[in-house]
Formats: C-alpha cells, structure tokens, sequence
C-alpha cells in the first residue's frame, strides 16, 4: 500500500484542484486499491499540526474547473520554519513525527517559492518530497512556467481591456497595478496582450519624468488616452539603488505599500492629465483555472504520480520547452526567476514602441 501525503501552501492559485485531481487520477490508474491518499488542511500548517484526512476518490471528482484549494492554504513563511516561537513548537520535527506516524511515502507539496524552499528543508531532512509548482507570480527557477500564472494573465489582460473604454471616453490615463510580488511576469504578459504602453516592472527601474513623457507623447497621438501597467514590485531609478529595508522603510513612512499611486499622482500633476488608477488585486488570482492552466495542472499531476511510482523524490515538477521534467528541489529552492530586461519578450516590447520608462 502507497501513502501519498499532499498540501498546497502559500497563496492559493486557479489550478490547485487540477493539479490535486491530476495527482489522485493517475495515482489511482496506477495503483487502484493500493494507494492511500493523505490530505493535509492548510499547508505546512497541517503537517505541522498533525491536521489531515484520507481522501476518498470521489473527493477529486468535479475539481477540474473549481478556483482555490480543497485542501485549504495557509502561509507558513520559510523563515520561521527553522525558529521556535512563542508556541515552542518545533516545526521541523512536528513535520517529521507527523510523516511517521501516518506513515506517508512521500508528501506532494503544491506551491510557491517558500513552498519549495520548505520542501527542499524536508528532503534534507530525510522526507520524500516532491513539489509541483504553482503561482501566479511565474517566478519559480527551472519551468517555463507555473500553473496559475496563464489564468492571471487571462485575467489581468481583462482589466486592461475593460479600463480601454473608461480611458477613451475620457480621454484619461489609467493606471493598472498588477500583483506579481517582486517579478514582473503578469505585468509583462498582460501588458503585451492587454495592449498597454507604458509597461513597468521591478526588473527594469523607471524614471518618473520618463514615464510623463512618455504618456505625454501618448496623449498627444491620434487617440488621446494611456494605458500603464504597473507591476506592484515596480520601484524608480532612485529606490532600485536604496537596500530594500530601507526602500520599505521610507515606503512606510509616505503611507504606501507599492508605487502605483505616486506615479498616478505625479501622472496627474506633472502632465495635468486626468489619472485614475485600479487595482483588480486578489482578482486576480480568483475563479476558475484557463484551459491552459487546466491542461498544464493535468500534466504536471499525472508526472508527479509517476515519479511516486518511481520513488524519485527530492524533486520538483517543471515544464521545459513544451515537456514535463523533474528538477532537483535543491537546484531550485531559494532561486528566482526573473524578468530578462533583454529578453526576446522586452525587446518585442519596445519594438511595437511600449515604454518601460527607463
Ligand atoms: O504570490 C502570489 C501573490 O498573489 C503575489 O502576487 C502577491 O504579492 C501576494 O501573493 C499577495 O499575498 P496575500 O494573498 O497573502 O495577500
């Protein structure tokens, strides 16, 4: 009998029941009676907490299309994994004992990049780990891409599209600030498809004056409206120099969490355009899955159930060049994937006359 422990932790993500589903459908095609499957609630959380359930197979019927987790999420930040805090709970060796006494094969865990760096910690420890990698931010080190991230981008290039109306009407700039934590994917992507012209990402720091003059030139064109897309990482030319602690201690300081409404307000003031600004947030990450994301968390499950069968952990799932592949979760863990500023992707960019205001 195999026992397969899964989670999904961090923030949840379209996707998260496919993939769930891809896992337990291959699983049971692969094992049928002699498979046990564990579902840990809310992440590490659960694992830690001792928190779970045996999933029947009628739990992973009818998930294909559902937004959010079945499992329940939680953040469990990796920094304090290794920390005992007030509750003097270690949470390494709760996480150990929980996998012995259920007495798992291995633990499937579906996340992010401080999922992943806590997998990486369990493997180290001993566990058979294998991750799959979810988020909208596309920032995970060694895929193509995540599941999640072509649903925000569907998403995201529809509030673009939608806010194109409002900004032609009133011939206004408007100012769309897109999740992403501290890469630009989803802004790059939505930005491109969305049609936006002035796209703006941490990865690329901006100057204030050149972002006015840009949208000035705008403005001045054949159709009098703009369109920026702010990534919610995004910093100017003067932060991208500062140490982060201190870029967020003077953020604190002026009352904001990102840049996208001193831009708006300098937009506003500078240029004398008349500037709104929108912020779809956790919009983004809500709903059902795209048909890509459904097809991709589908892949990335039944692989994962095969590399179960194969007894290959320590990894993490991935797509390369159009093909499922394993990477060693130490290979990954505690790397980011970035935007290139010169990638094929930013210069297609420029080409078709986008300003990235650098
Ligand atoms: O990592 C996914 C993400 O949506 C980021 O884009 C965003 O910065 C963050 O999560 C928001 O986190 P929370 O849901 O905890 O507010």
């Amino acid at each position: 009998m195999k026992r397969v422990g899964i989670l999904t932790a961090g923030g949840d993500c379209p996707g998260l029941n496919a993939t769930i589903r891809g896992v337990a459908k291959s699983l049971y095609v692969e094992f049928g009676e002699d498979v046990e499957i564990i579902g840990f609630s809310d992440g590490y959380r659960g694992l830690i907490g001792n928190d779970c359930h045996l999933m029947k197979q009628s739990d992973f019927s009818g998930i294909l299309t559902s937004g959010g987790t079945i499992l329940g999420t939680a953040r469990t930040p990796y920094k304090k994994m290794q920390v005992i805090e007030d509750d003097m709970v270690d949470k390494v060796s709760a996480m150990k004992r929980t996998y012995r006494e259920r007495k798992l094969d291995c633990l499937l865990t579906l996340g992010g990049n401080g999922t992943h760096k806590t997998a990486n910690l369990l493997s180290e420890n001993g566990l058979n780990v294998i991750g799959l990698p979810k988020t909208i931010d596309n920032d995970i080190y060694g895929t193509d891409f995540t599941f999640g991230f072509h649903t925000a981008v569907d998403i995201a290039t529809d509030v673009i599209d939608r806010v194109h109306t409002t900004a032609t009407s009133h011939k206004r700039v408007m100012v769309v600030e897109i999740m992403g934590n501290k890469v630009g994917w989803l802004t790059l992507y939505a930005g491109l498809a969305g049609g936006a012209d002035i796209i703006l990402l941490p990865e690329i720091p901006f100057e204030f004056d050149r972002v006015v003059e840009a949208v000035e030139s705008r403005m001045k064109g054949y159709k009098p409206f703009a369109i920026v897309a702010v990534a919610e990482g995004a910093m100017d030319a003067a932060e991208a120099k500062m140490k982060r602690k201190e870029m967020l201690r003077l953020r604190e300081e002026r009352g904001e969490t990102t840049i996208t409404n001193r831009l708006a307000a300098y937009i506003a003031e500078k240029g004398d355009f008349d500037t709104r600004t929108v912020v779809p947030g956790h919009i983004l990450r809500g709903g059902s899955p795209s048909a890509y994301d459904r097809m991709l968390s589908t892949r990335f499950g039944a692989y994962a159930a095969k590399l179960v069968g194969r007894e290959e952990f320590g990894v993490t799932v991935a797509l390369k060049n159009d093909r499922i592949v394993a990477n060693k979760l130490s290979s990954v863990a505690g790397k980011t994937k970035k935007v290139d500023p010169d990638s094929q992707i930013v210069d297609t960019a420029r080409r078709i006359g986008i300003s990235f205001g650098d």
